[in-house]
């Protein structure tokens, strides 16, 4: 990516890209193959998880290879122009691989296929399926129209899907943490920000089904939870907006209590959670953290800028110093909690001054770890018709590089304050340089690299950290 830094060192991951997901099953050698390819978000990464469900159950196996694919799916992102190119890209691969396949399908879901609609079909000719994230219940349905010779198109928005009922099928993955989703959608219109148009209105899903899908995920052995939405503070059940109660006879739920409801699983499931509102992130969330030691010591709350002027121009809802207030609250109330951010540089009439007020919010902040971004233009948001995209492609780029280095120097001097640290890690897989090491994560969720010694997958272990980098902590197992 060319305009962020990426790290598996984030929660949500809107950096996340290309992956393929794959099912470990036996293979049936009369199924129908899917290859499902997965852009943006971990909601998008969710989403996916739902989409095999819906599919699996119609008899499909999943595959990680193209060529061999009946229908192939890319579940795509519209957050910046260039997530957008480099989906473009594998459609055109995709339809040379097609070549050699007449029959094959290609289909695209998620926010570019909500954004650009029928458009991919009938200009662009790239596509046999567009499908928003809210048909996915659908896809069976548009497979077949395609199977007798149509194009399939559902881009409907709901107001109340949430796919509560379907369980999703973790695909790829270490079987120890999984992403739950809690909302979908968005109702903040923050200005520079496709998401709202994507993804429709804010929706939460019932506390039971999510309750119940994280205690389904412990059973089968999984370590770590992360609840999912855009605005995680923000979830509510049986309450409007205002906080009127809807069904007097059910109770009321909202982000705080959801997440006690989750810690009480069992203590040895973690909870993570993202991405956390500054406008809305209340004490009673960090009150719930700070009493519960399996909801991890960790918060996703981004920024975007530190000046109270152009937070104002982002239509975020709040001012540098409401967003310090929060961070003080943080630090006061949940000690020794990682905090990471979001910050977008050169966004429409940034001044140098406003830069530099991000600059010295960073510095009084000090992040564990920050996503970093060039302001990308995106259609129909307010930005775009209010404002102009006037900051030159190279200070924008000198500016987001000015941030990038102070962040650098800031993950550096965290990761050096744990040296000498003990901590508790959970074990996640093994290290990609050497299979004598594992990895874990600590509660703040810094990388641990260890020898990997009887440590298995799923172990919590105690680990002094003796060494670091600014994104990785090395450590030593302590045996009790
Ligand atoms: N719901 C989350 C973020 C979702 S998008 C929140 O409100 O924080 C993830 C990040 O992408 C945003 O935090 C923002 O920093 C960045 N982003 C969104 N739109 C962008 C745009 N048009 N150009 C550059 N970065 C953008
Ligand atoms: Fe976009 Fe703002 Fe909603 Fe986040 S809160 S998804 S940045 S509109
Ligand atoms: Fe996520 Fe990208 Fe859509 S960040 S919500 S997949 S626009």
């Amino acid at each position: 990516m060319q305009d962020s830094i990426l790290d598996s060192n984030k929660v949500i991951d809107e950096g996340r890209q290309g992956e393929a997901l794959e099912l470990k099953t036996p293979v049936n050698q009369t199924a129908k193959k899917l290859y499902l390819e997965s852009y943006g978000c971990a909601m998008n990464f969710s989403d996916s998880e739902v989409v095999a469900s819906i599919l699996v159950d119609q008899g499909f196996v999943t595959t990680r290879n193209e060529g061999e694919a009946d229908v192939i799916l890319i579940n795509t992102c519209s957050i910046r122009d260039n997530a957008e190119q480099r989906v473009r890209n594998r459609l055109t691969q995709f339809n040379k691989a097609k070549r050699e396949k007449p029959g094959m399908i290609i289909g695209i879901l998620g926010c570019m296929a909500e954004r650009l609609k029928k458009n991919l079909l009938e200009e662009e000719k790239l596509v046999d399926i567009v499908a928003g994230p809210d048909s996915y219940r659908d896809l069976p349905n548009l497979i077949t129209e395609v199977e007798g010779g149509q194009k399939a198109v559902n881009v409907l928005l709901s107001r109340d899907e949430t796919y509560a009922d379907i369980s999703p099928i973790r695909l790829d993955n270490n079987g120890i943490s999984a992403f739950v989703s809690i909302t979908r959608g968005c109702d903040n219109m923050c200005s520079f920000c496709v998401v709202p148009f994507t993804r429709g209105r804010e929706r939460s899903r019932d506390p039971q089904t999510i309750v119940q899908e994280c205690q389904d995920l412990f059973n089968r052995g999984y370590r770590e939870v992360t609840l999912l939405g855009q605005n995680v503070d923000s979830y509510r059940w049986n309450m409007s907006s205002k906080g009127e109660i809807k069904d007097p006879n059910q109770p009321t739920t909202n982000f705080a209590q959801l997440m006690e409801m989750v810690a009480h699983v069992d203590p040895l499931l973690r909870i993570r959670f993202s991405t956390s509102h500054p406008k809305d992130m209340t004490d009673d969330v960090l009150e719930v953290m700070a009493k519960y030691n399996n909801i991890c010591n960790y918060i996703h709350l981004p920024v975007q800028s530190g000046n109270t002027e152009m937070l104002k121009r982002m239509n975020r809802g709040y001012s540098r110093e409401w967003y310090m207030d929060r961070i003080a609250a943080i630090k006061r109330i949940v000690p020794n909690c990682g905090i990471s951010t979001d910050t977008i540089s050169g966004f429409c009439g940034e001044t140098e001054e406003e830069h530099q007020d991000t600059l010295s919010l960073m510095r009084e902040v000090k992040y564990d770890f920050a996503y970093m971004y060039k302001y990308s233009e995106r259609p129909k948001t307010l930005a775009e018709r209010k404002f102009e995209d006037d900051v030159p492609e190279e200070i924008k780029q000198r500016r987001l590089q000015e941030v990038i280095d102070l962040q650098q120097a800031h993950s550096l001097e965290i990761m050096q304050q744990q040296i000498g640290k003990t901590e508790i890690i959970l074990v996640e897989k093994e290290s990609r340089r050497s299979d004598k090491q594992m990895v874990g994560r600590t509660d703040r969720y810094h990388k641990v690299v260890f020898d990997r010694g009887t440590a298995k997958v799923g172990d919590y272990l105690k680990v002094k950290i003796t060494d670091c980098t600014s994104a990785t902590l090395f450590g030593d197992v302590i045996s009790e």
